[in-house]
């Protein structure tokens, strides 16, 4: 080739790649934001007549900076990232198990040299709008900044004066793993570009400060749809399909749009609030996984009224029916329930060896209402994905404090969790699961729980 033709090569590229990203911007411009399906004029906070659906509940406005702090602090979960498995709170070093390598939480204590004890105000709210620490350092999206951008200043600010009142903790943060590109921190420079708005929160006009408080804690702190919205290929959340189901850690976060099938339409509000501040909803399920995390370190703390303002805003959300589970749970008189399904010899099993003294041969639960199987969603999900990471990681101290669920990931071989998980989905759901032990190595690899299988 001539030079010449080699230049005009290069020129061609340079032009095209400036036309794919325009492309794409234009395409991320035309997408709606989290409150886009909501009709009505948006206006400025000082511009709203309803009480302001930003700061605190009414019982903590005369509290002092810290305790507003605290509240906000919980609400956003900043807890349940930034601390490892039995690890000091907020000294950070939970991993996250991406695709192309593992990303671990930093230090976000008052520590002057390995924690943010140095961080001006200023720098503390570009890291939490922006996603840019100080340096210009660029932050990847798996801090949840493009939410926490709706935040406010004062909102910020009162979460960072509460930080720097926690225990300092001396604990260096630990390198990512991640591989080219993707180690490559600048390049979220043009993420930050197409998916953070960097706007903050403005209510809905015509709607009422009930919604507004709602969606305030819903999109800006609570960050739902991180987990209950589907992502698109390059990462961002998919609002056209907002709140239908998206994957946490291995974890489905299943479809909590208004769908009376696969969301949870048919769901009174008193068994959402149930479910978001206890972790349960009578004969509907129990949290486990990172559903139970969020319960247990932020929705559980939060008062009456936030609850019920973060239901109403819940309610309407447009229904979407999800295609990947039935929209039917299982009939809840099934003869399935009590005789089980034939032809899973090893399920069959462990289920009356280990887990019906817990949950009754009919799976309607022997010792807590809680430990019921029937009626619950993961358990009429054919992926049998959270059966399988239930089985595996166990709830913990359980969804409210009380005995839980054991953990039995260092117990069973992988065909084992298996076998078992197929065996509760076909006895107590309405699609039986199909998966084998590939499936469970995979799930074991996504979740945070550091048991390794026994198949290895
Ligand atoms: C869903 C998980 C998640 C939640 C929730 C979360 N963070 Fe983070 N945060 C991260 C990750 C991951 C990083 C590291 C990103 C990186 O290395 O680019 C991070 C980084 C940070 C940093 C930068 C620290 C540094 O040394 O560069 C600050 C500050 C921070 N988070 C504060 C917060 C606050 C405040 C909250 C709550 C309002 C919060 N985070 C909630 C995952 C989370
Ligand atoms: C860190 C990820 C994460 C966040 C944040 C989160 N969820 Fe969930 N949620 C899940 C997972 C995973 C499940 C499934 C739990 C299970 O099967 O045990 C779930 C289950 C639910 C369910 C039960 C659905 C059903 O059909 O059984 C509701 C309702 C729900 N979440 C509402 C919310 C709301 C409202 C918020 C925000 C205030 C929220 N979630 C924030 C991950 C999350
Ligand atoms: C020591 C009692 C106990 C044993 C043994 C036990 N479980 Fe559980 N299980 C519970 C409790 C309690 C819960 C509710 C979780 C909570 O309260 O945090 C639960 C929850 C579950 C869930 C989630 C239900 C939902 O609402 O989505 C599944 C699935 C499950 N168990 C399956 C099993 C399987 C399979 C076994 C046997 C391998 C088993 N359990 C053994 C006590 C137990």
């Amino acid at each position: 080739m001539t030079v010449r033709k080699v230049r005009a090569a290069t020129i061609g590229l340079v032009i095209a790649a400036l036309a794919a990203l325009l492309i794409l911007l234009a395409w991320a411009w035309l997408q709606p934001g989290p409150m886009g399906f909501a009709s009505g004029k948006r206006v400025d906070l000082t511009a709203y007549r309803g009480q302001s659906p930003t700061g605190v509940p009414i019982e903590l406005t005369s509290a002092d900076l810290v305790a507003r702090g605290r509240y906000l602090t919980q609400a956003a979960d900043c807890e349940a990232c930034h601390t490892a498995k039995d690890g000091k709170p907020f000294a950070g070093g939970r991993p996250f198990a991406l695709p192309f390598g593992t990303l671990y939480t930093p230090n976000i204590t008052p520590d002057k040299e390995t924690g943010i004890g140095n961080w001006t105000d200023a720098e503390f709210l570009r890291a939490v709008h922006q996603g840019v620490a100080p340096g210009g350092v660029r932050l990847y999206p798996a801090f949840p900044y493009a939410s926490y951008t709706m935040l406010t200043d004062d909102d910020v600010r009162a979460i960072k004066a509460y930080l720097a009142s926690v225990p300092a903790v001396h604990q260096k943060n630990q390198a990512n793993t991640l591989q080219l590109p993707y180690n490559q921190r600048w390049l979220m420079f043009f993420w930050s570009m197409l998916f953070n708005s960097n706007d903050r929160f403005k209510p809905v006009d015509s709607q009422s400060p009930e919604w507004n408080r709602g969606a305030y804690l819903v999109e800006a702190a609570a960050h739902c749809g991180e987990c209950h919205t589907p992502r698109n290929q390059i990462q961002s959340l998919n609002n056209r399909l907002k709140f239908s189901g998206g994957v946490a850690e291995g974890w489905n976060a299943y479809n909590i749009t208004g769908d009376k099938g696969t969301g949870v339409g048919n769901w009174s509000s008193e068994e959402l609030a149930s479910y978001l501040s206890s972790g349960h909803a009578a004969g509907r399920g129990t949290a486990g996984g990172p559903m139970a995390e969020a319960v247990n370190l932020s929705f559980r703390h939060m008062t009456r009224s936030d609850i019920a303002a973060m239901v109403t805003y819940l309610r309407s959300i447009p229904a979407i029916q999800s295609e990947n589970i039935p929209d039917r749970l299982a009939d809840s008189a099934s003869p399935m329930h009590s005789r089980g399904p034939a032809g899973n010899p090893i399920g069959k099993r462990i289920f009356e060896g280990v887990c019906a003294s817990c949950h009754a041969w009919t799976g309607k639960g022997a010792i807590r209402a809680e430990a019921q199987l029937t009626g619950s969603r993961a358990v009429n999900d054919p992926s049998a994905m959270n059966v399988a990471q239930m089985v595996l990681g166990g709830s913990g101290a359980g969804s409210n404090g009380a005995a839980g669920m054991p953990a039995f990931g260092a117990i069973f071989t992988d065909s084992e969790a298996a076998a078992v998980a197929n065996y509760v989905t076909a006895r107590f759901g309405s699609v039986p699961s199909h998966i084998d032990a590939a499936d469970v190595a995979k799930l074991r690899q996504q979740s945070n729980a550091t048991v390794t299988s026994r198949d290895h």
